[in-house]
């Protein structure tokens, strides 16, 4: 290609995407670039209120419950303070970058912080809405501490479909840094109940 330097981070992922709809990166962002973030996120936990989160308009708040128990932040990028502004920085050149090689034409975005109290999930589920399916890839960036251990639960599942029909679930643990990206109109996955307090950004890139 010429005019423009590879991203072998980002091929990786593109690589993958185009071939199974979903990739895992442990390195889009720096160690330390996730440490700033996952304070920024405690500190926004302390300062504002996150918000029970909702599943549409037509569900009551128990039977939310029962399917998801994660509470949310949105971030607002018209008022990003400089941490998020380094977040923001990163996904645009990432949208850029997907839009410059695999003609996605993201015009959109939109993130929010989340948080799994002990004990909480979100069954299994699809990121498009009936009525607007302009969310194109999901994104979430897994920003538990360094010490994360396996029996804390708050897995990511996958649910993927082989070539033979057989449906297949790939657990993917919420590691510190861990970004997973997955094609929002087709991939239903779930997040499995956590032991342990469990902290994310989570977000869409959308067409129009
Ligand atoms: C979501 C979601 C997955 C995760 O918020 O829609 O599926 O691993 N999150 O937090
Ligand atoms: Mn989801």
């Amino acid at each position: 290609m010429v005019g423009f330097d590879l991203n072998p981070v980002y091929e990786l992922i593109i690589d993958d995407l185009v071939k199974r709809k979903y990739a895992i990166s442990d390195c889009f962002f720096s160690e330390a670039e996730v440490r700033i973030l996952r304070n920024h996120l405690l500190l926004k936990q302390e300062r504002e209120n996150f918000k029970k989160a909702a599943i549409g308009k037509s569900f009551n708040e128990q039977i939310a419950k029962e399917v998801r128990g994660d509470f949310i932040l949105w971030m607002d990028e018209g008022e990003a303070d400089q941490v998020e502004q380094l977040f923001f920085d990163k996904i645009h050149h990432l949208i850029d970058y997907l839009n410059r090689t695999c003609y996605l034409g993201i015009c959109e975005s939109e993130f929010h912080y989340a948080r799994y109290p002990e004990g909480t999930f979100y069954q299994r589920h699809l990121d498009v809405f009936q009525n607007d399916d302009r969310r194109t890839l999901s994104l979430v960036f897994y920003l538990n501490d360094e010490n994360w251990q396996a029996d804390y639960g708050g897995e990511l599942a996958l649910f993927l479909a082989a070539e033979n029909g057989v449906e297949s679930e790939l657990k993917i643990q919420p590691l510190a840094g861990r970004m997973a990206i997955f094609d929002s109109k087709t991939i239903e996955h779930e997040v499995k109940r956590v032991k342990q307090q469990r902290y994310s950004i989570t977000g869409w890139l959308k067409t129009r």
